[in-house]
């Protein structure tokens, strides 16, 4: 498996950063995972402006290397030679504010920003898609700054486990008695007619698959309103599901033991997740 790490196209096995990279101490820095559709980046330049806001927003200096162009051409390479150019595939990418004596405050100006690209295939979730996930809630114990797609992520990495531990494939955080989103998703639902999700503000991830299905639901005529659910509305919603772009559109079965709707896979979801799918294979970027 071939890496890009800081400049560098490395075998992964390879790849090596120094101990005081300051990802590894405070995990300081921001990543990003783009969708490869037969080597074609899936509404790239939207990930792209979320990189670089992350990165504005922790103020760290952006590297040439993850210019659009650039990481263009560097997630080209690695999804080639790692044989991921053709079907669905992720490019990961990770920049930290580099490696310096440990101190909270930012090193100086002259520590080079650390980078690092990867790709992996994509695994498949139709078994999950077709039977509907089974997801539980956890208190949202994250930060004020959720927007920023930061590489601190042990709430969301202990909700998931929680879920796995379960038998589920899901946890749907909660905070102040309302839905925020998944600990890898955003989260939808049907009532009474609308398409609802969390407004886009700093309690949740700005996903770009939200932002996609977003219009792919006005597209399709679905009435749409910004405004998060509450834990006592998961009891009365026709449906639920997931968005993400390793999870595209994935309906919800059961949250917390309890049916959503019918208990199967409702018919928006559904429609969303091929109109979804229809664009994801139109060639757009
Ligand atoms: C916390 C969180 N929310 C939502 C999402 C979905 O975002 P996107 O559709 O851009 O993948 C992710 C993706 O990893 C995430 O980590």
């Amino acid at each position: 498996m071939t890496v890009f790490l800081n400049g560098n196209y490395v075998d992964g096995s390879a790849a090596v950063i120094p101990v005081t990279d300051r990802g590894f101490i405070f995990g300081d820095g921001v990543y990003e995972v783009f969708r490869s559709v037969d080597g074609r980046l899936f509404e790239g330049e939207r990930h792209q402006e979320r990189l670089e806001e992350g990165l504005a927003a922790l103020r760290i200096a952006m590297p040439e290397a993850a210019h659009g162009g650039a990481l263009r051409e560097i997630a080209a390479r690695l999804l080639e030679e790692n044989g991921h150019s053709r079907g669905h595939a992720t490019v990961y990418v990770q920049i930290t504010r580099g490696a310096a004596p440990r101190a909270h405050q930012f090193p100086a100006d002259d520590v080079r920003p650390t980078m690092f690209v990867t790709t992996s295939a994509l695994n498949s979730l139709e078994a999950v898609r077709s039977a509907g996930a089974v997801v539980i809630t956890q208190p949202d114990v994250r930060w004020y700054r959720c927007n920023i797609k930061t590489i601190q992520l042990l709430p969301n990495v202990l909700a998931k486990q929680a879920a796995i531990e379960s038998g589920g494939f899901e946890a749907l955080f909660i905070r102040n008695g309302m839905v925020t989103e998944g600990t890898h998703s955003n989260l939808f639902a049907v009532l009474e007619g609308e398409v609802r999700t969390h407004p886009d503000n700093n309690l949740i991830l700005p996903g770009v698959t939200r932002s996609v299905v977003l219009e792919l639901a006005a597209e399709l005529g679905f009435p749409v309103r910004e405004e998060a659910i509450t834990e006592e509305e998961i009891g009365q919603v026709d449906e639920l599901f997931l968005t993400g772009t390793t999870t595209d559109v994935l309906p919800i079965a059961q949250v917390d033991g309890r049916h959503v709707g019918t208990g199967s896979p409702g018919p928006v979801a559904g429609q969303l997740y091929e109109a979804l799918y229809r664009r994801m294979h139109e060639g757009r970027d």
